[in-house]
């Protein structure tokens, strides 16, 4: 994991787009390789990429390769109807041969040591979870996965993963056979099974309500939009000391955190700003957090070690961070 006290550790590459090509309705595949050729950063199921469109816009992707084929890192983009633009240049201006910047690879979504395996997708949310699924099998895990779609023809990677491993794939195209129905999933809570879920907000609410009933930290969820009323609450003004800089700042009720470094010129890792990718992710040496990320579990948020300066405050009046 890269916090932000290790400033200059995270990779920056330039990659060439070698192939850019339709796998599903409105989805792309992305294969980047290194243009001269080199090995690329290595990487773990569940990690994703920060895709520089342009200086000012830069999108997160899972990655949806094999990780032990280091020639190459594969992305897959759906065209959102209603997004923020990044999935529009993706699929309008990008083309092969083209030359992206890239940071990363980081992993907020590991694969933990489990004896059973349960992967729920949605949609796009498939990518993380492709991976996955492939090292699962590998360890000789017991695992399944519920893949919900709009259409089958929107699914991306479900005939091959059909095809690859027979019924531990149940494929649900909403317009054939309903939603997944994850009372049926979920409903018994079990003692040995980690779950996994990745989709469109609505479906992991709707996990994670039912998890309640789960041990704890069984569920493991990636965001890429953050969670529902996740940035709520009183915005009070708060002092931060900066330890290793040795200055203190006041963060007024309209400005995060990190705005307000990046007003005094000090060089903080971010991307998404909405606190969900971890890459601003800063030590906390005193003071408690008021967490509004969704990256952190809720056994990390109550630590307080750690927090995402895009988006969280402070409960009192002073934080001291390793800055
Ligand atoms: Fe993405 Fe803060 S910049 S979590």
């Amino acid at each position: 994991m890269t916090l932000n006290t290790l400033p200059g550790t995270e990779v920056h590459l330039e990659v060439l787009l070698a192939r850019k090509e339709s796998i599903a309705d409105n989805v792309v595949r992305l294969t980047l390789r290194h243009p001269e050729g080199e090995a690329l950063p290595a990487w773990e199921p569940g990690a994703h990429i920060d895709l520089v469109l342009r200086p000012d816009l830069v999108r997160q992707y899972s990655l949806c390769g094999d990780p032990r084929d280091r020639s190459v890192l594969e992305i897959a983009v759906l065209r959102e109807r209603d997004g923020r633009g990044g999935s529009a240049f993706v699929h309008n201006e990008l083309f092969d041969g083209d030359r992206l910047r890239i940071r990363g690879p980081r992993n907020h979504f590991k694969l933990v040591d489990a004896a059973r395996y349960l992967f729920i997708a949605g949609g796009i949310g498939i990518t993380p979870i492709v991976p996955m699924i492939a090292e699962a099998d590998e360890r000789g895990a017991d695992w399944e996965l519920c893949y919900g779609g709009r259409a089958r023809s929107s699914m991306a990677f479900g005939p091959e993963l059909s095809r690859k491993y027979g019924d531990r794939v149940v494929l649900r195209p909403q317009n054939e056979a309903g939603p997944l129905d994850l009372d049926d999933l979920l409903g018994y809570p079990e003692e040995d099974t980690a779950v996994y879920c990745c989709g469109p907000e609505p479906l992991m609410a709707a996990v994670e309500q039912r998890c309640h009933a789960w041990p704890q930290g069984a569920l493991h969820v990636e965001r890429f939009a953050p969670a529902e009323g996740a940035d709520s609450g009183p915005r009070g003004r708060f002092d931060v000391e900066l330890a290793r800089s040795g200055v203190t700042v006041t963060v007024p009720p309209g400005k995060s955190i990190l705005e307000v470094c990046e007003d005094i010129g000090m060089p903080v890792f971010s991307s998404c700003r909405q606190g969900t990718c971890g890459t601003c992710e800063t030590p906390v040496l005193e003071g408690v957090p008021d967490h509004r990320d969704s990256v952190l579990t809720a056994d990390e948020q109550a630590a307080g070690d750690t927090m995402m300066i895009c988006v969280s405050r402070a409960c009192g009046k002073r934080l001291v961070l390793d800055l």
